[in-house]
């Protein structure tokens, strides 16, 4: 299929000089064409000696001035990024010929070239604010494939995920938030920031809160938002592998564990006969937590065995990490509800969970009560609106230095994120380390947002694992201002860098 060039002319691709670079021409325009040069320009190319072969490119460099004479030509460099055929860009083996012609592409054939048009409107390309830049809610390769957000601190992480939030539930997504320092617990309240709100009509949107709007806090620290809904843990609704994982158990302290909880089973259940959807039932049932096994009575069986401490059963070491979990008071607390899936998953509703006075332990174990009931409700629950996880800090959840002896948890998010996109679950991981993420959590975010970083640590590892974006590109991940993101998405024909636009709900400690 040959594809017609579009817009105004701009200039023609001169001669190479010298042995060239693969992916770059130079062009050269009249010097009349002066205003409609600037860097990051799309352009498409009809190729002058082969009719029909039509390149997509984007100025880079210049505009120079090579005379001294006023009003003769002048140059810039165009980074070839494909072959166009119809609206689709392809990869290509070849370059433009000299006296190609080279077209202006307007705003609208941009959107529609590099696949910018969905109904969550994220920002605009930087430097282009007429080239409007969006995700789609319903497209199962954009949220159901995860979403990364990564940059260094004050980059312009958490406005992204406002930003997110907000369009996602506005187009009836169900949102869980896990809030590391009650930033979030006033979303239901437009911006305070002055220069954020007038900046938003640019943008079609305005300050505004999220309608639908929820806070919770573990029972045993409290939230700054006083209308928050205290919850329990309860040790029961996690896997026992996945519990020995988060409280790094030894392999001793790991067998004494599960001799534990064999023995409170076969005492309180002993027909042992539980089907799945009972199994389920009890998981999704908030009400408070009941034998078989209580945190509390776990550890009384684990003092209650000491005595009989071995090299292979360290019923001491699980007794005193197990204290550790009744001291932090978050585990089955009587007369307090469980978190409630079916309660939090509806269409257009935005809970936020604010575990910032909790201590890692129980960080880690409200994440992972979260995700294993969110998974366990989207399964069964055919119905339930698309659900969108968000995870602060991953990399303290989930570290490469962890990551192999954290095979559980790893498998149940494995599981979430590959069963779950079926159901449409989506996870979004924030991280200002991704340097210290493991790098299977990379492959699982398929749109990367990814802010300013600035150590090479953390950029090699997402360089690693992000094969869409150009060495050019990622080049300019250090200079890039707060909210500018490189982005990549299986949506986008291309990896842009975006700006983002400000969040139009209310956050604290913005700085
Ligand atoms: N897209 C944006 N447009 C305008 N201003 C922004 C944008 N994103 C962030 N800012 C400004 O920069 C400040 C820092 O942004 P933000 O808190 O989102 O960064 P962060 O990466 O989450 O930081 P931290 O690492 O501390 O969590 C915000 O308070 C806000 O004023
Ligand atoms: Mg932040």
């Amino acid at each position: 299929m040959s594809t017609a060039a579009h817009g105004p002319l701009l200039g023609r691709i001169a001669a190479d000089a010298t042995p060239g670079v693969n992916e770059r021409a130079r062009v050269r325009i009249p010097y009349d064409l002066r205003d409609r040069v600037r860097r990051n320009q799309y352009v498409t190319i009809a190729d002058a000696r082969s009719p029909g072969l039509v390149f997509l490119g984007r100025l880079i460099t210049g505009p120079f001035f090579p005379s001294p004479e006023e009003s003769s030509d002048i140059v810039a460099d165009v980074e070839i990024q494909g072959e166009l055929d119809g609206n689709q860009t392809y990869d290509t083996n070849n370059r433009p010929a000299p006296e190609s012609a080279v077209y202006e592409l307007g705003p609208a054939e941009v959107r529609e070239l590099l696949g910018l048009h969905g109904d969550m409107v994220l920002g605009c390309l930087s430097g282009w604010p007429e080239i409007g830049l969006s995700l789609q809610s319903h497209n199962k390769d954009v949220l159901p494939r995860n979403v990364g957000i990564f940059g260094t601190v004050g980059s312009g992480k958490s406005n992204s995920v406002q930003v997110i939030i907000e369009e996602a539930s506005a187009r009836g997504w169900a949102i869980v938030l896990l809030d590391l320092e009650a930033e979030y617990v006033y979303m239901d309240q437009p911006t305070s920031q002055e220069t954020l709100a007038r900046a938003l009509p640019k943008f079609g949107r305005e300050p505004r809160g999220l309608p639908d709007f929820h806070v919770y806090h573990p029972v045993s620290c409290t939230s700054d938002r006083p209308e928050s809904q205290p919850f329990t843990l309860r040790i029961a609704d996690f896997e026992p592998s996945v519990t020995a994982e988060l409280l790094q158990c030894t392999l001793a302290e790991r067998n004494a564990l599960f001799d534990c909880i064999d023995y409170l089973q076969q005492k309180y259940q002993p027909r042992m006969t539980t089907t799945d959807s009972e199994r389920l039932t009890e998981l999704f049932d908030p009400a408070p937590a009941k034998p078989p096994y209580t945190l509390q009575l776990l550890k009384a069986r684990a003092t209650e065995r000491s005595p009989r401490n071995s090299e292979s059963m360290d019923y001491v070491g699980l007794a005193s990490k197990l204290q550790q979990l009744v001291h932090s008071g978050a585990f089955d607390q009587p007369n307090m509800r469980g978190l409630d899936p079916a309660e939090m998953l509806q269409p257009g509703r935005v809970n936020v969970i604010d575990v910032s006075i909790a201590n890692d332990n129980v960080k880690n174990l409200v994440t992972a009560d979260l995700l294993r009931k969110a998974f366990a409700y989207k399964i069964a629950r055919e119905k339930a609106p698309p659900t969108l996880l968000v995870i602060e800090e991953a990399h303290s959840f989930m570290s490469r230095e962890r990551a192999h002896t954290m095979h559980a948890t790893l498998q149940m998010l494995r599981n979430v994120t590959r069963r779950g996109r079926k159901r449409w679950l989506a996870l979004a991981f924030v991280s200002q380390q991704p340097g210290h993420l493991p790098p299977e959590i990379f492959e699982l975010c398929n749109t990367r947002i990814v802010h300013t970083l600035r150590s090479m640590h953390n950029l090699d590892a997402l360089m690693a694992t992000t094969g869409d974006i150009t060495r050019e590109l990622w080049s300019r991940c250090p200079l890039l201002g707060t909210g500018e993101a490189i982005i990549s998405s299986p949506q986008f024909h291309r990896a842009v860098v975006a700006r983002i636009r400000p969040a139009a709900s209310n956050r604290r400690f913005t700085r």
